[in-house]
């Protein structure tokens, strides 16, 4: 706690630190997607109504919470190697701490946590945050407690977040929750419910409130961004039994797009995840025309294989996406480009997997994230289909891709040589003291010297040098969106 020390008033600097002190103490950690990051903040806010700050030490926590991630069984492994720490600490220092499971496993699991495994106090879902309150009320009075149940609503449109382990400039701010998309192999539709959208609203007003506390840059979260319809409310299935005057005030991505650029032209504006399938021209359009939304696309494929796609229940093909991809290169010449791939998906043939390979040639994307399947009990894929790709060749076709992607992220960031781009300051180079690091609008790290500048400046930095994911360079001077 930090200490409030003023001369004339000791008296109530006191009193404060005597409340503070009396406070519970919260420690929250959050694995997985940006999605739990962000929702690990709006718990911590309804945990600081409920008179909770959070910790950064493990051993003085009252209450530990962690946020959990389903998505490969690696995840989940990880998740409960954190658990058997947690219990450990507290048989060694802290017998009265309750530890809390949130967020997918909690979901997908459910009471097993509590029955089986009584290793945990609390199981909370993704959508029933709100219940954290009762919840804890019951486990105070010795009490195991859950509520996974899922909501047909934007659930915590009305909650600021409380900003966890802040840079002050970068933010996330969510703007549909679930999934509708049912990919065979993903575990998401079943963990976070349906989709449904969040208010532009509330959005734009979180929008101006991280500006007005000095954010510079933000991220649109969702599954599916270019999903996002708002018409009042409800589920995203159920739009077509709208009113005429619902569905003629709807606003889709793009529009929101365009809301979120022109209420903060200085901010700058990012959004994860986009489907395929989904992204339109007209979002495209709306990124080329205002300079505040990054030319940035993270575009998830998968497969470059027409009989996997198929298989995955990916609802686009092979053909399909280039074109999306030639549309987007078309309209936003530099547009930074990213992917998700999977390998060694149920049937996935040597054949199939150079249709990945050669549509990674064909994209070069900046840069990606790349894993083999792993096997989601309750998913289409798994009750429909063997898991039939040896590890050792999910592995090897792994590895082929990640160095693949290495030279094509050499090659893109080796086109900014001797160019200068725009960098906005988010924190100390972990290689060098002396040093900034931040992205620019295409999402790529520059590191320079510190010279002058300070965090949450716009800089325009001249690369001189670079390995396949930073730039380095140095400094000219402020961009002109400061
Ligand atoms: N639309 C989401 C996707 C969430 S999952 C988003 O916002 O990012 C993130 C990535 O994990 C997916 O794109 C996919 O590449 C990978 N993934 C999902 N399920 C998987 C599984 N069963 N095995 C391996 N990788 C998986
Ligand atoms: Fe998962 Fe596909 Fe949705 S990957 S999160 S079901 S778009």
């Amino acid at each position: 706690m930090e200490k409030i020390i003023d001369e004339n008033k000791q008296g109530e600097s006191l009193i404060l630190e005597q409340k503070e002190d009396n406070k519970r103490k919260l420690f929250i950690e959050s694995y997985g997607c940006a999605m739990n990051f962000s929702d690990s903040e709006i718990v911590a806010s309804i945990m600081a109504n409920q008179g909770f700050n959070t910790t950064q030490k493990l051993e003085e926590a009252d209450l530990v919470l962690v946020n959990t991630c389903s998505i490969r069984d690696k995840a989940e492994q990880t998740i409960r190697k954190r658990l058997e720490k947690y219990n450990a600490v507290k048989r060694a220092h802290n017998p009265k701490m309750k530890v809390g499971v949130l967020g997918c496993m909690a979901e997908r699991l459910k009471t097993k946590f509590l029955e089986e495994e009584k290793i945990v106090d609390l199981v909370v879902g993704p959508d029933a945050y709100k219940d954290l309150p009762n919840l804890l009320a019951e486990v105070d009075e010795g009490r195991d407690a859950i509520n996974v149940i899922l909501s047909k609503e934007e659930t915590y449109g009305d909650i600021s977040p409380v900003r966890l382990n802040t840079n002050g400039v970068t933010a996330f701010v969510s703007i549909t929750r679930g999934c509708d998309n049912m990919c065979t192999f993903c575990v998401v539709p079943f963990t976070r419910g349906r989709e449904r959208s969040r208010d532009p609203q509330s959005i734009i007003e979180e929008v101006n409130d991280l500006w007005h506390k000095g954010f510079k840059e933000i991220t649109l979260l969702g599954q599916n961004v270019d999903s996002y319809l708002w018409y009042g409310g409800g589920l995203k299935k159920d739009f077509g039994k709208a009113s005429d005057i619902q569905k003629a005030s709807s606003v889709n991505f793009s529009k929101l797009l365009e809301l979120c650029a022109k209420a903060q032209p200085k901010m700058r504006i990012r959004f994860s995840t986009s489907n395929p399938q989904d992204l339109t021209l007209d979002v495209i359009e709306t990124m080329a025309k205002y300079n505040n939304i990054c030319n940035h696309i993270h575009l998830p494929v998968q497969s470059g294989s027409d009989r996997i796609l198929k298989e995955m229940n990916r609802l686009h093909t092979r053909k399909e996406y280039m074109n999306l991809i030639d549309n987007i290169r078309q309209i936003i010449p530099n547009c930074a480009i990213s992917q998700d791939m999977i390998v060694g998906f149920p049937t996935e043939t040597e054949d199939d997997f150079q249709d990945t390979v050669s549509l990674m040639n064909y994209v070069k994307y900046n840069f990606g994230y790349m894993f083999t399947y792993s096997e989601r009990p309750g998913t289409m894929a798994e009750r429909k289909m063997e898991d039939d790709v040896p590890e050792e060749v999910k592995k090897r076709r792994l590895q082929d891709i990640v160095d693949l992607q290495r030279e094509h992220s050499e090659i893109k960031t080796k086109e900014h040589l001797d160019t200068i781009v725009e960098v906005l300051i988010e924190k100390e180079s972990k290689k060098s003291k002396l040093q900034w690091s931040g992205r620019t609008p295409q999402n790529i790290v520059a590191v320079f010297p510190k010279a002058h500048y300070k965090i949450g400046d716009f800089v325009n930095v001249k690369v001189t040098d670079c390995t396949s994911a930073t730039l380095i360079g140095e400094a000219i001077g402020l961009s002109d969106n400061n």
